[in-house]
């Protein structure tokens, strides 16, 4: 999908250091994410950029998020007249917050609650680099062939999913644009803000239903 652009991200990051996403995000962190002020400017952000990205028709649209967290993604949705919901697989995020309006689900993102062609648009923000975290892992890649198949299905026709996340390196971001493209007939690929600032550096994986 991407042969020019190569990166790799040095630091020990939570993502490969945890056996899994309810080890890293105790109570301490949930609390710690969910307060931050900063995160949220920064998520809101990328919200933004997201629906600029999606194009959609019409503001009530349906728009499924996964892996919500404390819901930032969520609210800035319903404040510019979105109807969300909100999946995350920790219950103390989707708590910490009241964000009965963006109907929140405790569920794992690879394995949807919902009837095929229900949604109008799915975006995830920051989540995809905790499902597939190890090249070496059977259980990360049939998580990642599961959640591009259900997004799939739950997607209405000529609509689209976007995930932006963040991979370890390039090879990661390949295989996971792989995996989607090989397992389902999504078409579409990687849309990469500021490609040279490892700092300012957001990846979209932009899938489109036709
Ligand atoms: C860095 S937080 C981002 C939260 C939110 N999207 C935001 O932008 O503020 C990553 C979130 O992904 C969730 N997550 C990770 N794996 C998940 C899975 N398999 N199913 C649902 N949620 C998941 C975590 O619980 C966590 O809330």
């Amino acid at each position: 999908m991407n042969d020019e652009y190569k990166f790799e991200i040095k630091r020990k990051r939570p993502e490969e250091s945890y056996s899994n996403v309810n080890v890293y995000y105790s109570k301490e962190n949930i609390e710690k994410y969910a307060k931050s002020k900063s995160l949220m400017r920064i998520q809101e952000k990328i919200t933004i950029r997201t629906l600029e990205l999606l194009n959609l028709p019409e503001h009530n649209s349906l728009i499924l998020d996964l892996g919500s967290g404390a819901g930032f993604v969520g609210m800035y949705l319903t404040e510019v007249g979105y109807k969300t919901v909100a999946i995350d697989i920790i219950a103390e995020f989707l708590r910490y917050y009241d964000i009965k309006e963006l109907n929140p689900i405790i569920a794992d993102m690879c394995i949807l609650p919902f009837k095929p062609e229900t949604f109008d648009a799915v975006i995830s923000v920051s989540a995809l680099q905790w499902v597939y975290r190890d090249v070496n892992s059977k259980s990360n890649k049939l998580a990642l062939k599961n959640l591009a198949k259900s997004v799939y299905s739950i997607l209405k026709p000529q609509s689209k999913a976007i995930f932006q996340f963040y991979p370890k390196n390039d090879m990661m971001m390949d295989l996971i644009g792989k995996m989607f493209i090989e397992n389902t007939p999504f078409k579409g690929g990687f849309m990469i803000d500021n490609p040279n600032s490892p700092k300012k550096r957001k990846i979209y994986l932009i899938m489109n239903k036709s």
